[in-house]
Parts: C-alpha cells; structure tokens; sequence
C-alpha cells in the first residue's frame, strides 16, 4: 500500500477520501466529496489502483492511474514522493492510459495525456503522447512524440496501446468520454461510468504515429471492442511494403453487449459478483483473437481471426501476457486469464499463434489473475521461462503465488501468499 500525504490525513480525520473511479462505490460519496476530488486533484484523491511504472530504472517508482496524474515513491520505502508534471495554466488534462508501453529496444517509457486545452475560440480536445527517459541524476524528461486531434463530442478512452520499433500503435475504440458542459459534468467526471458510453454509430480508429518525426497515419476500421493487446510488430509483405501488425482480443460481436446499458467496471460491484448468474446473462463476452494488418504503402488494412481453439469457447480472454523480450517483434505465444462467467472458472491459458492452437490450466475453486511471464535467463526458446501469476481459492478464500512451466503450462510452484487477495485481473513483475 502506498501511503500518500491524502490517505495519512485521511485516516488521521477517520474518514476515506475519493477517488475518481468508473464504477459506483459502495456508499456513495457525497456532493461536497466529488467536487472537492474532481477540483482538488491529487489534495483529495486516494485510494485507486495504480500501474507501477519504473520509468527511471529503480531511482523512483512512477505510479500512474486512469487519471492523469503520475506519482513519485520510494522504491524501498514506498514512501510518497510528489505528484508529476503538473499541467499548463491553459490546460485541463482528462485521462492517461492506464498502461504505459515501453519501446522495445530504448527501454523508454510511452504515454499519452488526454487534454482539453484553450483556444481563442474555445476548448478543443486532443491526445498527446509522450516520450519519458531519465537522466543520469535520476530526473525524468520528456519529449512530445504527436498528437492526435479529435472532436470534443468524440473523445475516446484509450486504456492501453502498443508500440514497435519505429511507430506508436494506437487504437481508439469506440469507448467515449461523454464530456458535455454542464450540471452533469460534475457527476460524470466523479463516476466516470456515467461519461462512459460506447460510440456505436461511429468508426473504431487506429493511429499509427512515427516515433522519430511523429507523422501519424489514421485508419478507419468497423466498430471493435478490445481493451489490453497482446504486441504489435512491423514487418515487410511479399510486394516489400511495410505492414504494422496489431493483435488484441476482442469481442467476437462487438455489438453483443450494450455497454450503453452495462458499465463494465460495475461487474466488481458486489452485489452483481454474488449473483451467478448475472454476469453470464448480461455480459455475453465470447472472444476472438485478432490480427489487424495495417499497410503503410497502401493506408489499406485487413482483419485475421485466429480459430477459437480453446473450451469453454464463451469465455472472456483477457489479460494477455507476452515474453516480454518479444514486445515489439513478430512472436508465436500469448498467456491469458480465461474467465467464464457461468462457473466464474478463471483459468490460465496459452495461445499458439503460429500452430493456431491452445493449451488450459484449470483446477477447481481457483481463479488465476492476470499472467506474467518471467523469461528464462539464458533461455532460447519464446517459451522458455515460466508464468507467475496469484491465484485466489474460492473454496478456502486463501490466496497463493502460483509457478508454471510456461511450455506446457505444468504447476511447479505455489507459495502461500500469507495475505488474503481476493480474486482480481491485473498481475505484474518487476526484477529486483
Ligand atoms: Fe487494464
């Protein structure tokens, strides 16, 4: 846990602060709390999940949020630092990804800030991305790589996007942030579920922004729903033109669930997790894995699904882990939490991109979070390492860190956690 100054006052004065967040909590906050954390910034807002991000190789540790604000902690101690890169007077940022994506041979780190920024003629909206590196001292720099413009009733949420040797990979799905000024807007910012809307009479758009001059190439594809990708690679066709491959699970329909009726993130809400069958009945989540091909000579794409290979076939795949050697490089394995929402079995997959087929490790009662792959050291083959991943048991509400072999997905390890993990999605590594 990360004690910042708001959650040692917080607690000091027996109350909980606020914290912007998707879905609904569980009491409300009142009127006065959400405007005091949607005005007050980092002064008011605590208690979130947050992506670690060691963006100046172990001298910090950056913590990143859905919000836009970033975070400075002791990597030791964990002791809270300051928040970073304040915005400019003429600025209102929106939202950052919550995943940053690391270049695959620089090491250094990518992300984006979702702005709406003044003009003469009044707010325009637009995403820019940024290049972190550190210095020598430890202190982080930036550089704006591009900037994609967009119109302020069209602002997309882009949670996660990826990143290849020489281009920004970056798809705007169609999740919208409903920002409209208003009564409402308070609202909407505190319970971003209420601005969360899925555009379905508009285009999915993939951006590809050039990391070096940061020329950006827009392609317009039909409506998809995808949320974490698996890697992004370049490569040159048979006529030697350069085509930018971009792999994601996706919903196989993407019009089979209404998230206009449906906030997604209310499915951690309690009441709907204690209910069996609600999540099976309302969120018909049934994956594809798919291959976007986009060719840079051409500005022309095409859509490759790879077989659904895997049982039970109407689970959500997500959570998709690579060897992280291979970000960015053409690459054969994918791991995936495989959650099916009748029996709730949360199981560990492998997919096989080259042979089309995959492996399942299912034990009943237990839940597998999202996978990791450590890489073997010295190891040759994609697959040689293993998958760490913590894994909750519904039947004894135990948790424990569990080890496989990544080849075959055999169990070799499991360690008691000693601490109670409820069940949960995202997982990661961090070498010492
Ligand atoms: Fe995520």
């Amino acid at each position: 846990m990360v004690r910042s100054e708001v959650y040692n006052r917080s607690m000091a004065e027996g109350k909980i602060s606020a914290f912007s967040m998707m879905g609904k909590p569980e009491p409300l906050f009142d009127l006065w709390e959400h405007t005091m954390m949607v005005l007050g910034g980092v002064e008011y807002s605590d208690n979130t999940n947050i992506a670690v991000w060691d963006v100046d190789k172990g001298h910090s540790l950056t913590l990143t949020t859905e919000s836009f604000n970033m975070h400075q902690v002791a990597p030791d101690t964990l002791t809270y630092n300051r928040p970073w890169k304040p915005p400019g007077a003429d600025e209102i940022p929106l939202f950052s990804a919550a995943h940053f994506s690391r270049h695959p041979t620089s090491g250094k780190s990518y992300n984006y800030v979702a702005k709406l920024k003044w003009k003469l003629w009044g707010p325009e909206a637009r995403f820019d991305f940024y290049e972190y590196s550190s210095s020598p001292g430890g202190q982080i720099t930036d550089r704006k790589v591009g900037s994609i413009p967009t119109a302020l009733d069209d602002i997309r949420i882009i949670h996660a996007f990826s990143i290849t040797e020489n281009y920004l990979v970056i798809p705007r799905w169609n999740y919208k942030f409903d920002f409209t000024f208003d009564l409402s807007m308070m609202k909407k910012l505190a319970y971003m579920c209420e601005a969360f809307k899925f555009e379905y009479n508009k285009p999915t758009y993939v951006d590809i922004i050039n990391i070096k001059t940061g020329i950006r190439v827009q392609f317009t594809l039909p409506i998809q729903k995808g949320v974490h990708g698996m890697n992004s690679f370049e490569r040159i066709n048979s006529q030697g033109q350069l085509e930018i491959v971009m792999d994601f699970p996706t919903l196989t329909d993407p019009t089979a669930l209404d998230l206009n009726k449906h906030c997604l993130f209310d499915i951690f809400n309690i009441p709907i997790l204690t209910d069996p069958n609600y999540l099976y009945e309302n969120i018909p989540w049934d994956t594809t894995l798919r291959r976007f091909i986009f060719n840079m000579h051409t500005s022309a794409h095409t859509i490759e699904d790879f077989p659904q290979s895997w049982r039970t076939k109407d689970s959500a795949i997500e959570f998709p882990f690579i060897n992280p050697n291979y970000n960015g490089k053409d690459y054969c394995f994918a791991y995936f939490q495989q959650w099916h929402f009748r029996t709730e079995d949360m199981d560990l997959m492998k997919y096989d991109l080259c042979t089309k087929k995959a492996i399942t490790w299912h034990e009943d009662n237990k839940h597998v979070s999202e996978p990791v792959f450590v890489p073997k050291p010295g190891g040759e083959a994609e697959d040689d390492g293993v998958i760490v991943a913590q894994v909750y048991d519904s039947a004894t509400e135990k948790s424990e860190l569990c080890v496989w072999n990544a080849k075959k997905l055999e169990l070799i390890a499991r360690y008691d956690n000693k601490v109670q993990v409820p069940y949960t999605v995202h997982g990661s590594w961090y070498d010492e």
